[in-house]
Parts: C-alpha cells; structure tokens; sequence
C-alpha cells in the first residue's frame, strides 16, 4: 500500500488531530498502512463502542484538547510532523445547540491553536483542515455550493465551521501566503470541504446511519424528523481519498492547490434521508424505521448539495464507489460488527483500493 500517493506517505511524520474520532481512526488507519509514522491529539473517543477502540492502531496518542493550546504546541513541537491532518471539532449540529460556547471553543479557538501551532514548528510543510460542507451560506436550492460562494451558517455548528474556514483562510493569506512559500515560510494550507459521511464505525448520535445501525442493534426501529432533507452521501473513505490527494500534492509543493476544495459525491448521490434508510434495510433487514410527526425540531439545513468541479479538475479526483455500493460496506460493516463480533475495516480498505485501481484513480496508480 505504501506506493499510493506516489508513495509520499511512506516513512512522513503525520499528526492528525480527532484520530479517537469517526473520520481520523479510519485516516490513521489507512496513513499507517502506507508505512506514516502517525501521532494523534484529541480527546478521549467521543462515543462508546467507538471505531478507535476497534482497531490496532500503533499510532501515538496523546489525549488532550484543542483549547489547551500549549499541550498542543508542546506535542506538535515535540513530534516534529511534515504534515498535519486537522480534523478534531465538536461535529454535531444539535449539540451545537446545546453547548454553542463549546462548539465555538473547540471549532475556532482550537483551529486557531493548530495554526498557530504549525506556525511554531519548523517542520510543518502541509497543514490540511477538515470543515464541512454546512460553511456554505443555506440558500436552499438545488445547485451545487462551489468554494468561491459565500460562507455562513444558521446553526452553531455550522457557523463555528465558517468561522474556522475564514480563520483558516486568513492563515493562509497572512501568515502561509502562497505567493512568500519557499522564502519566508515552507508551509502549504489547505481546507477540504466534505459532506455527510457513511461508513463502518460510526457511532454518533443524530447521524441517520450511526442511529439506524444502533437501533438495528438492539432490535428497535429508527425515528426519523427530516425524512425528505437531502444530503450528499458517501463513504469515508471517498473524502479520506480526497484529503490524503489534496496534502499530497502540497507535499509537491503545488502551491495553487493551497486552497479550500469540496470533495462530495456526483450529483445522483444526493438522497432523502427516507430513502437512505430503504436502501440500508436493503442490505440490513434488521433496519427499520417510523417517521416522527410531532415535536419541535431544531433548524437544520434541508437541501444540500456540493460541486467538486474544483476537486475533479485540479486534482483529479473523482468518488470510487457508487452510493449503493457504499451503503452496502457500511451495512455489512455494522452487520459483522453485531452480529460476528467482526470489524471490517481492513476489508473495506482492501476492496475501495482495489476499486479504485479498476477505475483508474490518480492516487492508485
Ligand atoms: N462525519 C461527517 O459526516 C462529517 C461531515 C462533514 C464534516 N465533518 C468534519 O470531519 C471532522 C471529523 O468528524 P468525525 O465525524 O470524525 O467526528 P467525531 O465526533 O467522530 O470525531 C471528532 C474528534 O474530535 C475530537 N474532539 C472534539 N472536540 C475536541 C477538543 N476540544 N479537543 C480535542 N479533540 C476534540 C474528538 O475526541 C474526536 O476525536 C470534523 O471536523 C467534522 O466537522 C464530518
């Protein structure tokens, strides 16, 4: 595996912050199989069972929050990384709700605790940063977001996370300027912009998949509040891809790809919520699901889609899996997990490359 990505994987020195989390365990998972030396920093696994916990990582970890921002520079300096992956964040837009002051914390302050500890660490040449496709001001219609369109967000979360993109931007222009690289500083940053994510081991409450496997789990039927809000599904590993792309191509110093960059599905992907669950019982009959009609709900975007023209163009890249095909890894993952006591994620890893190697990927050549 350590010849993927033009083999710059193989022997870097990776930091990635959120590794206890959903997105990074499957990140260090895969970054350790293409021989990195990976170093995590976050906080204790955020849900119980967790993805973390389920594999054998030999990545380092040290258990801390963004908000303390000397443990943070004090272990990225220590560490001495090329690259940093930053993903850790409060992700949940209903718990955005219930703690805005945390969610801003952790969101902004901790991004900006990561940036200015690379800027404190000579050995930093890429930093790429995890936001979300929720930065997109909601405007509710049908077209796809593209980076150059405005950034805002109605919830907490999603506000937090525009908050995060501009500081992460204003980073780049100050302090990384693409136009000073390689004379007064010799750092690439860059923002990947992703949407709904699907995938074995997720395990957080208020996502549809996570809630669905769970209550599959014990036998109780899914309640869903937003059945015909669209999202655009894919599986992890499809961002995963994009993020380990796009810092390879810092890592080559390419500078014009020290932007931000959506990486979502095609455009077919983007599905109800409703029928998300119909094709997941396809799969796993286990799943079942009533639609609740009553209640208050919190705001939540409604209809959201991404253009990954920018992604397709400059990077070349492109999603591997189909959303069935997707959906299917993530209910047999769940499957095995309850009912063989199996985790899959060796096997999915296997069978996405392999995938991708049939399909001509750039990164898998
Ligand atoms: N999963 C998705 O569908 C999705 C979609 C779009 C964007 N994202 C983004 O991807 C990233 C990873 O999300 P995820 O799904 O893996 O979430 P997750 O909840 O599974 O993991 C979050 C990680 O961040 C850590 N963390 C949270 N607050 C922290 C703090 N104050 N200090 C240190 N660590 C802290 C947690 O311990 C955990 O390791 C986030 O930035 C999220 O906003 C996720």
């Amino acid at each position: 595996m350590s010849q993927l990505f033009n083999g710059i994987y193989d022997g870097k020195k990776v930091l990635v912050t959120g590794h206890t989390g959903f997105k990074g365990s499957w990140l260090c998972f895969w970054l350790e199989k293409m021989g990195a030396q990976v170093m995590g920093y976050s906080l204790p696994p955020p849900t119980e069972p967790a993805h973390f916990n389920c594999l054998d990582l030999h990545t380092g970890s040290t258990i801390g929050d963004l908000r303390d921002a000397i443990l943070l520079s004090k272990v990225i300096c220590a560490f001495q990384p090329e690259i940093v992956f930053h993903l850790a964040a409060q992700p949940i837009v209903r718990t955005s709700y219930a703690d805005p002051v945390g969610t801003y914390a952790s969101n902004v302050i901790g991004t900006l605790h990561v940036c200015e500890a690379c800027r404190a660490c000579p050995s930093v040449r890429a930093l790429v940063a995890i936001t979300t496709d929720k930065v997109y001001v909601n405007r509710e219609w049908w077209w796809g977001y593209r980076e150059i369109d405005p950034l805002g967000g109605f919830d907490p979360y999603s506000s937090s996370k525009a908050c995060a993109d501009i500081l992460l931007g204003s980073y780049r222009d100050s302090f990384f300027n693409r136009a000073a690289y390689g004379s007064s500083h010799h750092v690439l940053l860059a923002v990947a912009r992703a949407g709904n994510v699907i995938g074995g081991g997720d395990w957080a409450k208020d996502r549809l998949v996570p809630d669905a496997a769970r209550a599959a789990g014990c036998g109780q039927p899914l309640v869903i509040r937003n059945p015909r809000a669209t999202r655009p599904w894919q599986h992890v590993l499809e961002c995963l891809s994009g993020y380990l792309l796009l810092c390879q191509k810092l890592l080559e110093a390419k500078s014009e790809c020290a932007t931000a960059f959506n990486f979502g599905p095609p455009a077919d992907d983007v599905l109800p919520v409703e029928e998300v669950i119909r094709h997941l019982r396809i799969h796993w009959p286990s799943v079942t699901y009533q639609v609740e009609s009553s209640g208050q709900q919190p705001h939540e975007a409604r209809t959201l889609t991404l253009d990954c023209a920018k992604a397709r163009s400059i990077l070349g890249w492109v999603p591997v899996w189909t959303f069935d095909r997707a959906l299917e890894q993530t209910a047999l993952w769940y499957r095995s997990y309850y009912e063989k006591n199996n985790v899959n994620t060796q096997k999915d890893l296997a069978l996405y490359i392999e995938d991708a190697k049939k399909k001509g990927a750039v990164w898998a050549q």
